[in-house]
């Protein structure tokens, strides 16, 4: 048998998800010895993942690294096929008879819920469907979110929740010119928010958002943020998480966080109110949002363990918007193990595992292998990881049959699925920059499939 990973017979490698991770692994992949040949899919016609709908539009230096992505793509062995979509129009086990092996690279697509009392009635949003929405992702171009509401409040502190507390405060001069849906920059220019909260379960020390993007929150054209001193004063055990020598973090959010404490009444406005030690334990309203209530919190546990406890002190916050922000989740996918607990797919250094045991050919890579956390960078050590895992096993791998691309194409074909290639990628992209100009934005993204797919006719 001819040995895989030769130029007699390329080790075949089938990528699912163009996110960070899906780039990652096949730039690590391609830099390695062997002759790889990779096809990446995404169930969208567009690359890229959540640099393009999750990266928030007043932040476009962070998606400069689809340069990066692009260059990747040029290989003469990579091929991508946008608008197939893994486990509908390809199930895994006919995928798998392509190519001698599989790594998922398809992130979080879901949320966590926070499974109290109300969460679903009306006026009760997900962060995943407003990042969406004001991204232009197509899953999300319709959802509606009720801006007449003055007072919104937002559920978790990490920095997903800042992009969405900041898009809500911003005035519509401050977005204008970047590349937000214009159904969103309409729909925002039109908002009666004036009050927005930002309610975190523990304290300033334990905050995951980041000093650049709390920072930002200071320099806001018509917001001030409003703080409570009290929340600043710390217990013991988060004292000894301040003053350890390796938590800059903590120390840069805390320093921040004084000086917006120390600031005179705000006047703009619009204002932005931190909120620590509290947790949402029900939504209440007749038929809608009409207020949250907030349960005080005490923390308890060792330093860098410390976990919120209630205190059965509750206070009522009225408010018309509420969104939860507390953790992106990824979802099953048919034919592949999925650990419903964790949310993702259980792994060990990346090979996925089926009853406690490696799967042959399997492999996942980012947020679908580790959970939802970790910025851009993050990605490209866990995917080179699971690459040198993939790269281990080469060996013992059952090569696939037939291992023919245009076979594949063919039965795409003939299930009526228009695969997008990278070549058809950058005519969307160009025309995309094109619709921008005319608005001064960078781009005006398309919405909709249809709309992607009617710039190849
Ligand atoms: C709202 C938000 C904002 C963020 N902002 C920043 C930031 O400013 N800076 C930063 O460094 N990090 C940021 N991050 C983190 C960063 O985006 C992630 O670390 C990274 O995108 C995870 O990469 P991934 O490849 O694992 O997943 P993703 O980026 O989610 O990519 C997964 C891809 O898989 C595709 N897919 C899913 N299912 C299928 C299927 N069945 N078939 C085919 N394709 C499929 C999806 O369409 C998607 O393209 C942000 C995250 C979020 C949620
Ligand atoms: N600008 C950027 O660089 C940028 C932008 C967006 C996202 N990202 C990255 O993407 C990743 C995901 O971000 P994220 O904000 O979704 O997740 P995250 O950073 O994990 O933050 C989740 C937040 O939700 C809270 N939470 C979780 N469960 C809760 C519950 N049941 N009740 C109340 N609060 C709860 C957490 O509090 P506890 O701490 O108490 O658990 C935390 O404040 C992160 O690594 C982030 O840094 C980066």
């Amino acid at each position: 048998m001819t040995e895989l990973g030769t130029a007699a017979r390329p080790f075949r490698v089938a990528i699912v998800g163009s996110g960070p991770s899906g780039f990652y692994a096949a730039e690590a992949l391609l830099k390695s010895d062997k002759v790889i040949q990779i096809n990446m899919f995404d169930r969208l016609p567009t690359p890229y993942g959540l640099v393009r709908g999750g990266v928030a539009p007043d932040h476009p230096k962070i998606k400069s690294v689809i340069r990066v992505y692009d260059k990747i793509a040029e290989h003469e062995r990579f091929a991508f096929f946008g608008n197939v979509k893994i486990g509908e129009h390809l199930p895994v086990n006919e995928l798998r008879r392509f190519y001698d092996a599989v790594l998922f690279a398809c992130g979080a697509e879901t949320d966590k819920r926070l499974s109290i009392p109300g969460e679903d009635l009306p006026g009760s949003y997900t962060a995943t469907a407003f990042v969406g929405w004001y991204n232009g992702h197509p899953d999300y171009r319709h959802c509606t979110f009720d801006l007449s509401q003055e007072v919104a409040v937002v559920a978790g502190q990490g920095n997903v929740a800042m992009d969405v507390t900041r898009i809500l405060a911003k005035t519509v001069d401050e977005l204008r010119e970047t590349d937000i849906a214009q159904h969103a920059l309409e729909a925002l220019a039109e908002s009666k928010v004036k009050e927005i909260h930002l309610v975190g379960r523990r304290g300033p020390v334990q905050a995951a958002f980041t000093q650049p993007e709390i920072k930002e929150i200071g320099e806001l054209a018509d917001c001030d943020p409003v703080l409570d001193p009290a929340d600043l004063e710390l217990n013991a055990a988060s004292q000894s998480e301040l003053d350890d020598l390796k938590n800059q973090h903590s120390k840069r959010n805390l320093a921040v966080l004084t000086e917006f404490a120390s600031r005179p009444a705000p006047s703009k406005n619009k204002r932005y109110c931190i909120h620590f030690f509290k947790s949402p334990v029900e939504l209440a309203g007749s038929g809608k949002v009409e207020r949250v209530i907030l349960e005080r919190n005490e923390l308890v546990g060792e330093p860098f363990k410390q976990k919120a406890r209630g205190t059965g002190v509750r206070e009522e916050l009225s408010c018309g918007l509420f969104f939860r922000s507390v953790g992106y989740r990824g979802l099953p996918l048919p034919g592949v193990p999925f650990d419903e607990t964790a949310g993702l797919f259980p792994n060990e250094r990346g090979r996925i595992l089926e009853s406690g045991a490696p799967a042959p050919g399997l492999y996942a890579a980012g947020w679908i292998k580790r959970g939802p956390s970790g910025v851009i960078g993050t990605n490209k050590p866990d995917s080179i990881e699971t690459v040198q895992s993939m790269l281990a096993d080469l060996p013992g791998l059952l090569p696939c049959e037939p291992p023919d691309s245009g076979a594949l194409r063919e039965l795409l074909m003939a299930r009526g699925v228009r695969a997008v290639s990278y070549a058809d990628w950058r005519k969307i992209d160009a025309a995309e920059i094109e619709r921008g100009k005319l608005r001064g934005k960078p781009r005006e993204k398309f919405t909709s499939i249809e709309e992607m797919l009617a710039v190849l006719d």
